[in-house]
């Protein structure tokens, strides 16, 4: 089980799950959840070896590894540490 942090909040993932419902629970928004538009930005903190790699939408779109759309990524294992 992973772990996702955010704002002092801490909950539990199963290893290799998206990211987008836990955000939706932190209160991030979501819209295009496709990695289009950009809504969904989160920085990681900490634990970023932990997520899978940047998608090809999020490399087009600037993104990097600290700065991603959580409707792209999906934890591996471990913490990961989020601002939104
Ligand atoms: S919801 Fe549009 S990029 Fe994630």
């Amino acid at each position: 089980m992973a772990t996702l942090e955010c704002e002092g909040i801490t909950k539990e993932i199963p290893d290799g799950e998206g990211l987008q419902e836990t955000c939706e629970e932190f209160g991030i928004p979501f819209a295009c959840q496709s990695g289009v538009c950009g809504t969904c930005q989160i920085q990681i903190v900490e634990g970023k070896e932990n997520l899978t790699p940047l998608t090809e939408m999020e490399q087009e779109l600037g993104m990097d590894e600290d700065n991603r759309f959580a409707c792209q990524c999906k934890i591996k294992k471990g913490h990961v540490k989020i601002n939104y």
